[in-house]
């Protein structure tokens, strides 16, 4: 049998590693100025922190986790976000008693049996922030600030980032009971999920994204009407934090997340450039009930979890540019048979030590063919070594981007080889 990896993964090199790196750098910057640090979890936990957290009735619960027995019968599911894990971690390590609001990010892998199509993978890779420890409404607008200032940093300029308000627990109850009464008379016509959903999780009607449920849910009670007066005031506040930042946002009345752990603010940031369906490069929200639910004190928390392969897809798709961070000249040596190879050991060695980039021919080409490979992947200088070489004790620089070459005496003038390369830092 051919191997090839599960579907829905995919292997990821060469230049997607630059795009992928260029995001998780932007991002690791912004979050150190806002004063974030990172934590890191397990790839897989108990299903129950999953399972309470996310919602038994939503549908990633339902059909999309990856849940598995181990060896002693206990049932262990593979994340499928972020939010659920750090939260556990939280309250199992107590640190919530540091300053609050407690500022983390993290980079991660998650899972989840959908089905795969362009934007939507079975293993795919997030990164986000959770602020947890404060309810005010300045939070909310931080986080999205973050959001914004991110994708603004990648060089992105039409997305639309869409806001609304899914209230307190309180205000959910009045909205889903006028909720349940729209939809009860027009049931039949909702798919089969859609009619499921209805009876274990109504709210979760909302993720469908057929067309003919849409065009039902269309003049459907909206959540953000049934808002409390405090939930109204609160969400005023950070629109209004919002428009001091001078972030667009549209509010989006419609909008429901897929979790059922959210309150209050949530909101989303979207494309028309990508795929329909799939045109959320981000997302996140309030949940100010969860760490209490799971256990922990009553902590109110708001974040957002960014797709990184999606957010590649369209920087690529979009001819947006990467840079990479201060890059230092290359040398390629380039060994002219196996006795030149073992002398340029000592050449490697010193240019590593002194932290240059460099590399040398292991299989031997002809020298025309390692010239233009050392061009070809972008390597600013090449230094060849052949036995006039060994004999002479010197070497011959060519810097092959400026067309210029020097000649350095290797035993007493090995700084000079520092001096030229970096004198040619290129950035
Ligand atoms: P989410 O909206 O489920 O939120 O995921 C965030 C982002 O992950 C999406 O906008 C999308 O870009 C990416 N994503 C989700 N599923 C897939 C997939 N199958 N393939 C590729 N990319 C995908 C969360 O996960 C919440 N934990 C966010 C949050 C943090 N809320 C509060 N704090």
């Amino acid at each position: 049998m051919k191997l090839s990896s599960p579907r829905g993964t995919a292997d990821i090199y060469g230049e997607d590693i630059d795009y992928r790196n260029f995001i998780i750098n932007t991002a690791r910057k912004i979050f150190e100025i806002f004063n974030y640090s990172e934590i890191i979890t397990p790839a897989f936990e108990y299903t129950q922190v999953f399972s309470r957290s996310i919602g038994e009735g939503t549908d990633i619960v339902q059909k999309e986790m990856y849940t598995f027995m181990d060896r002693k019968g206990r049932s262990l599911t593979l994340r499928p976000e972020g939010t659920a894990s750090i939260v556990r971690a939280v309250i199992e390590n107590k640190i919530y008693s540091e300053n609050m609001p407690l500022k983390l990010f993290y980079i991660g892998n998650m899972f989840r049996y959908e089905r795969p199509q362009k934007g939507r993978m079975r293993e795919f890779w997030q990164l986000g922030i959770e602020s947890i420890g404060t309810d005010n409404p300045v939070i909310d607008a931080e986080v999205i600030w973050i959001l914004n200032s991110f994708f603004k940093k990648l060089g992105f300029k039409k997305l639309i980032l869409l806001v609304n308000s899914m209230g307190c627990s309180r205000c959910r109850e009045k909205f889903l009971a006028e909720f349940k009464k729209y939809i009860k008379p027009e049931l039949g016509k909702l798919c089969s999920d859609c009619q499921n959903r209805f009876e274990k999780n109504p709210l979760r009607v909302f993720d469908c994204k057929k067309n003919s449920c849409r065009s039902i849910l269309d003049s459907s009670p909206e959540v953000s009407s049934y808002l409390c007066s405090e939930c109204k005031e609160n969400f005023k506040e950070v629109l209004e934090c919002l428009k001091i930042l001078k972030i667009k946002y549209r509010t989006d009345k419609n909008l429901v997340r897929g979790f059922d752990y959210y309150t209050k603010t949530i909101f989303e940031i979207i494309s028309e450039d990508l795929y329909s369906a799939q045109n959320a490069l981000g997302g996140g929200g309030r949940y100010d009930n969860l760490i209490n639910q799971l256990g922990g004190p009553e902590l109110p928390a708001t974040g957002f979890a960014v797709g990184i392969d999606r957010t590649m897809m369209l920087m690529k798709q979009l001819n947006l540019k990467f840079t990479k961070l201060a890059r230092k000249s290359r040398v390629y040596l380039i060994a002219m048979n196996k006795n030149c190879q073992i002398y340029s050991l000592d050449i490697l060695k010193y240019l590593r030590e002194m932290e240059v980039i460099c590399d040398i021919n292991f299989n031997n080409k002809n020298l025309k063919k390692e010239i233009k490979w050392a061009k070809d992947n972008n390597y600013d200088f090449i230094i060849i070594i052949g036995e006039d070489e060994i004999n002479s004790g010197s070497l011959t620089i060519k810097d092959i981007k400026k067309f210029k070459q020097y000649k350095v005496d290797w035993k007493n003038q090995k700084d000079k080889i520092i001096e030229i390369i970096g004198a040619n830092d290129y950035d």
